[in-house]
């Protein structure tokens, strides 16, 4: 097991490119199943997530080209089974993507029930099943599988109505409807970067869809889809994460490769904490001297505050002057990091889904433990700006979704380094 070690207390930087988003890519790749011919994918982001799509795919008969570190060929002209491999793909969140893709080209999915970060609640995928019932799939759940079924009469187009806002879901009904007989209509549709970027790929494969990035999709069944060339977004949250690095440590990063509309609902909470962003091109230049003021964020559906950024910018609020209030309003629950935090000194109370945030002057290092994603993002900021040093372990959840991270904090001037566990030292803190 890999742990990182952090010295904290220095202010960040440089600059820093920012990688394929994750969310965007665990839906592509998957998607490149819908695709008669072979589709070349790039800026594909270097993490376990993606490289587990890939092997997920392989497994399922596809070919796979990597013709360099951030761009592959998939050829899934020879697709063998329908049926996914049960413990990859219970792994991650994101094989759910696996049922949409192939129940929309063969009509026929098996996929062992989606696994990925648990933030202590349950994570439901009921508007999913709703969305394949109404294109007329059957579905069941059997040994652990998630089996649909579109029958004999094939797909057929539907007007959805998703019931709450989910990113799953929509990019889910738009992978199966895209080749289901006429018209599919999603209303209440998610409206995340990641949605329409899925649609464009989508579309440059041969689909029709528009609505993209509305509340309203509709999607025009066609016959097949060919392959072609498609490079992903950069990823929102990655960028957001280094942003709130540096409101945490102090200092100034050029922030590279982002679109600086996607990052408007984190650039307005971080003014108003009195961080200084300046947008030029593709770029944000990031810049905190001053002591942090305090806010009140609640995370919503884009264009709201992102959920994905909420533990990153609960660790930056803890470090301002003054109480903020912190409302997670996406998930049930999503705050098992805050009891890691007040080991650094934090003070943070949370009652259901509100974190209330009382400022502190600085924190200090302990040895601490990511238990998902995004809090272990939070726990990285937390230990680059605490006093002394602190031990990061699970970091398989921040490797799940970061590129190169280690590299890219030390280039700031951060210093984190990883190291391996040795068997002893586990057995130690198991005992
Ligand atoms: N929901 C339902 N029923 C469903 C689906 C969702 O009730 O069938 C509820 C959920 O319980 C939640 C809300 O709807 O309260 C939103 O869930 P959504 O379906 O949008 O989330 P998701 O598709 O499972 C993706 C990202 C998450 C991100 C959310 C929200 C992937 C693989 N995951 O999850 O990303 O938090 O959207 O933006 O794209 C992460 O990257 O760290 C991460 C967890």
């Amino acid at each position: 097991m890999t742990k990182y070690i952090v010295q904290g207390g220095k202010p960040l930087f440089g600059e820093v490119e920012i990688s394929g988003a994750k969310n965007a890519a665990v839906a592509i790749i998957p998607a490149a199943l819908l695709v008669d011919g072979i589709c070349r994918i790039e800026n594909i982001p270097q993490i376990s997530d993606v490289t587990l799509c890939l092997k997920i795919l392989e497994d399922l008969g596809a070919g796979i080209r990597c013709i360099n570190r951030h761009t592959v060929e998939l050829d899934c002209s020879r697709i063998r089974t329908t049926r996914t491999n049960y413990e990859m793909s219970r792994k991650i969140r994101a094989s759910y993507y696996l049922i949409g893709s192939l129940l929309g080209r063969f009509g026929e999915a098996e996929v062992a029930m989606p696994g990925g970060c648990n933030f202590g609640g349950v994570r439901p995928i009921d508007q999913h099943v709703k969305g394949f019932a109404a294109l007329g799939a059957k579905v069941s759940v059997e040994g652990g599988f998630i089996h649909a079924s579109a029958g004999e009469q094939g797909l057929r187009g539907a007007n959805i109505y998703l019931d709450v806002v989910s990113v799953g879901a929509t990019m889910n009904i738009m992978m199966a409807a895209v080749m289901a007989k006429g018209v599919t209509v999603i209303e209440n549709a998610a409206k995340e970067p990641h949605i329409v970027d899925l649609a464009n790929f989508l579309n440059s494969m041969g689909a029709n869809i528009r609505g993209a990035g509305t509340d309203t999709i509709k999607i025009d069944g066609v016959d097949r889809l060919r392959g072609g060339s498609y490079a992903i977004i950069p990823d929102q949250i990655e960028a957001g994460t280094y942003m709130a690095a540096v409101a945490a440590t102090g200092g100034q990063v050029l922030v590279k490769n982002i679109i600086p509309k996607h990052m408007d609902c984190i650039t307005a909470k971080l003014l108003e904490m009195g961080v200084e962003v300046e947008e030029n091109g593709d770029t944000l230049l990031v810049r905190r001297n001053g002591r942090l003021q305090k806010t009140n964020i609640k995370t919503l559906p884009y264009p709201g505050f992102p959920t994905d950024m909420q533990p990153q910018i609960t660790t930056v609020l803890s470090l301002a002057e003054g109480t903020s209030l912190v409302t997670e309003g996406v998930w049930g629950s999503r705050y098992r990091y805050v009891d890691e935090l007040k080991r650094m000194g934090a003070n943070i109370q949370v009652d259901d889904k509100t974190a209330v945030v009382e400022g502190v002057d600085h924190l200090t290092g302990a040895p601490i433990q990511a238990y998902d994603l995004r809090a272990g993002a939070a726990l990285v900021i937390a230990a680059l700006a605490a006093h002394g040093q602190s031990e990061i372990t699970q970091v398989q959840y921040i490797e799940r979704g970061y590129e190169d991270i280690i590299e890219k904090l030390r280039a700031l001037g951060a210093d984190i380094r990883a190291v391996e566990e040795s068997e002893a030292a586990e057995a130690a803190n198991v005992g």
